[in-house]
């Protein structure tokens, strides 16, 4: 390893990682594709594209060629009181194909942030209006909406990371999905109780990710639309991980027909290449912030929001979503993980299978030592990060069948071991 590699290390500190016992990180020297290429020349099939975000592959050429471009003219500007094109195109290609009426885009730089904005996009809402005291949130147990602390609050406070948080967190209500006539019934049961607290529901449409890819029916969305129509809550969508195709539509509620009245979009948006996140909202919401009171205006600007190389990353990526079969190739990726996890079933401490879209799940009984398992993967020349009790698969949207079949195979082998 070269020195610098030592002597960095000494001042890097990871996500989610024990620093003093955790094995040492890979160092990558470039991407290609669906793969990672290692400083020593080893090349990893990558199982999970990035946290999901690198959609089209890594280095795709239409998406560096519009960064490329974008650096000569502009690497970045402030976005208030100036606006450029790369913002205004995705903004409104990004109304143009999302459902229904959601059509006000506002920019920031995270998940996470995009989910903050929502949250205070939501209260405001309804002090604009005059209404006070609609400051909580319903969320979800199993739901995961980022890391800073009001996206941690509105998380699963036991199945999340974020149980240490608990005094400093503003306390939200989470209780189940309502999935079945038990869940059901206390749901309507909590809403009839409590919904004048609420400023709104926030739930990760058909997936719950980071809180153990977790799968429900799209009939839950409508439940949750229905419901928040009944008591004129606000229906909040985090789609970070849903959105642009991954679970089988471009987004997840389109798979209930179901519009929230905010949306959050991230990871896939810019093809997994820079940071940008989005949070839009219907003309309902954004109604409620247009006034002659400068008090009512949104109080929210990430410095680097919008930033143009971003937006340019974000609106090739876009282009690929036009004319790249992406949905297709999520169908084919689809059938793929079924016949190559279901092996998996058979195997002792599995205790399910289950694909959505382009993700693939195996869940063991538990597992006993993630660091031993994440190593054997490496091994194995995959790049698949196991946590929690969970084995998952989320491609490059273009995988090649060959690469997929790799990771697949890697799987079963692994588990069987
Ligand atoms: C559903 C969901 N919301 C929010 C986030 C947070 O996004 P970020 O890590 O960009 O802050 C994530 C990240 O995994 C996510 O999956």
């Amino acid at each position: 390893m070269p020195d610098w590699y030592e002597s960095g290390l000494q001042h890097i500190w990871l996500p989610y990682t024990q620093m003093k016992t955790t094995a040492p990180p890979l160092l990558v020297s470039h991407t290609k594709g669906a793969r990672l290429v290692l400083a020593d020349g080893r090349e990893l099939i990558d199982g999970i594209a990035s946290w999901w975000t690198a959609c089209h592959g890594y280095n795709h050429p239409h998406i560096r060629a519009a960064i490329a471009s974008q650096v000569e003219l502009m690497p970045h500007v402030m976005f208030a009181g100036l606006v450029h094109k790369p913002a205004l195109t995705l903004a409104e290609r990004l109304a143009d194909m999302l459902p229904g009426d959601l059509s006000r885009v506002f920019f920031t730089d995270s998940g996470s942030v995009a989910v903050e904005v929502a949250l205070k996009m939501a209260t405001q809402y309804w002090l604009n209006q005059g209404q006070r005291g609609r400051t909580s949130f319903l969320a979800f147990a199993g739901g995961y909406h980022g890391d800073t602390t009001g996206a941690m609050a509105v998380s699963d406070p036991e199945e999340g990371m974020h149980a240490l948080f608990k005094g400093l967190l503003p306390e939200h209500h989470v209780i189940d999905l309502p999935r079945d006539a038990k869940s059901t019934k206390a749901f309507d049961a909590f809403l009839a109780k409590h919904a004048k607290e609420l400023a709104g529901i926030i739930v990760e449409p058909l997936v719950q990710g980071a809180g153990g890819m977790l799968f429900h029916e799209p009939d839950v969305l409508k439940h949750l639309r229905a419901a928040a129509d009944k008591y004129d809550l606000l229906l909040i969508f985090d789609e970070i991980f849903t959105g642009f195709g991954r679970t089988g539509t471009m987004f997840a509620c389109e798979a209930a027909g179901v519009v929230p009245d905010i949306i959050t979009l991230s990871k896939a948006l810019t093809g997994g290449t820079m940071a940008l996140a989005a949070t839009v909202v219907t003309p309902k919401v954004f109604d409620a912030f247009w006034s002659n009171k400068a008090e009512h205006a949104l109080m929210h600007g990430p410095t680097f929001m919008a930033n143009p190389l971003a937006c340019a990353a974000a609106n090739a990526s876009l282009d690929l979503f036009a004319v790249e079969p992406r949905l297709k190739q999520v169908e084919d990726i689809s059938k793929l993980l079924e016949d190559g996890l279901a092996p998996c079933r058979n195997l002792p401490g599995v205790v399910d299978v289950r694909v959505k879209g382009a993700i693939g799940v195996v869940e063991l009984k538990n597992i006993a030592d993630l660091g031993v398992l994440k190593q054997k993967f490496i091994d194995a020349d995959v790049w698949v990060r196991p946590f929690g009790r969970i084995v998952y698969l989320t491609p490059a949207l273009n995988i090649p069948e060959g690469d997929l079949k790799i990771l697949t195979d890697a799987v079963v082998a692994v588990l069987k071991t």
